[in-house]
């Protein structure tokens, strides 16, 4: 029987139940298709960071290397361990070092699921670069504690870094309904931002099937409230990406649906699958959380896997419990009660 590794890094707060989650319904959905996920788990998290002094041990990114996927939680805890030590000793170093340079994140209502906007139909591919740009960490602070203290962070756009996170755009356009929207800020920005519109323009001549539209990243945030269904492939900067997929995960009835994908498209080392929320700490011990976003992030796990059947089904699963109305509202149903929705639908 066919068995894939997986890295399971649960990691802090929710992460932990809506991994479990995921991982119950993935198990499922594997020995119905006929092949099996063979899971090690690593506790590397704020609490691991409080016995040992980092997020995970030196050697962490070696042993993540070996597996063919990870599934990840999510990371943080600020009032314990601040952010910019939790997310740069764990999350950000792993996309980084595994050049998972596409963060796909799909953003459009489940069956049941009305959303904020009462709008209609919505089927939004949000593409996010995932190595570079605002998130360099390049930069730098004078602490001298005058008024004259300032502080640099730098980003830092690279021909291949923005070429490569544009084809894989116009790819997927391709694929899908022929539009791409490409974000910038570059009424602002003179440099990165018209950098990476010259570079969307030369792509463009390779695509002459796809429609491409610039758009100013204000006023693409606009445009996701006010005309949703009017977007197809949506293709931004690190900073740009994230903040416009918690916005799609709004839209989309709220961040507990917003999966994500962090791929490495050339598979020189694993990609990782995490829903876009965070640790939540305000509902952690409340056993709420909803699952579906990390459960759809297994889905697109396994769809990478070269399993679209399995894949299928699980999204399946998870429309069939949200046409119930289970998990279509926050706090409406346990973790532990959409779950079993969703492995009753797969049964
Ligand atoms: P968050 O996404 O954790 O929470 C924002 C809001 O959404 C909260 O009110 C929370 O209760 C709600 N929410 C999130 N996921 C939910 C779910 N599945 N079901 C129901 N409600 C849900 O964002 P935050 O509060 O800004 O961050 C908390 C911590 O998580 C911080 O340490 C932050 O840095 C970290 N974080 C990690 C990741 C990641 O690991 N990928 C992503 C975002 C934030
Ligand atoms: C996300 C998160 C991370 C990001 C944080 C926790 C560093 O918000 O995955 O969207 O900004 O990439
Ligand atoms: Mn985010």
């Amino acid at each position: 029987m066919k068995s894939y590794k997986i890295a399971l890094i649960p990691g802090d707060g929710i992460g932990g139940p809506v991994t479990e989650a995921a991982w119950e319904v993935l198990g499922r959905a594997a020995r119905g298709a006929g092949f099996s996920l063979e899971g090690t788990t690593f506790p590397w998290s704020c609490d691991f960071y409080e016995r040992t002094g980092t997020m995970m041990p030196a050697d962490g990114i070696e042993t993540l290397r070996g597996f063919d996927a990870i599934l990840l939680g999510a990371v943080g805890w600020p009032a314990r361990v601040p952010d910019a030590v939790s997310l740069h000793g764990l999350l950000l170093p792993i996309r980084k070092a595994f050049v998972q340079y596409a963060n796909i994140r799909p953003h459009r209502l489940l069956p049941g699921v009305e959303g904020p906007l009462r709008a209609g139909a919505f089927d939004i591919l949000c593409i996010r670069e995932n190595t570079e740009g605002e998130y360099s960490g390049a930069g730098g602070r004078v602490h001298n504690g005058t008024d004259d203290e300032v502080a640099v962070e730098t980003s830092i756009f690279t021909r291949k870094g923005v070429e490569r996170i544009l084809r894989f755009g116009f790819e997927e356009a391709r694929r899908r309904r022929g539009r791409l929207a490409s974000v910038t800020k570059s009424n602002a920005q003179k440099h990165s931002m018209v950098f990476w519109d010259e570079v969307t323009a030369r792509l463009a001549a390779d695509y002459p099937d796809v429609t491409v539209t610039n758009y100013h990243i204000d006023a693409m945030a606009a445009r996701m409230v006010m005309a949703p269904e009017s977007l197809d492939v949506v293709v931004a900067s690190n900073l740009f990406g994230d903040i416009l997929t918690d916005l799609g995960a709004a839209i989309q009835g709220g961040l507990g649906f917003a999966a994500s994908a962090n791929i490495n498209p050339d598979r020189t080392a694993p990609s990782m699958f995490e829903p876009v929320h965070g640790s939540a700490p305000d509902i952690a011990h409340l056993g709420i959380a909803n699952p579906i976003a990390a459960i759809w992030s297994g889905a697109m796990m396994l769809e990478h896997l070269g399993e679209p059947a399995a894949a299928a089904a699980v999204m399946a699963a998870i429309e069939a419990a949200t046409a119930r109305g289970i998990g279509t509202e926050p706090g409406k149903h346990r973790t532990t009660e959409i779950t079993a929705a969703v492995l009753a639908a797969l049964a």
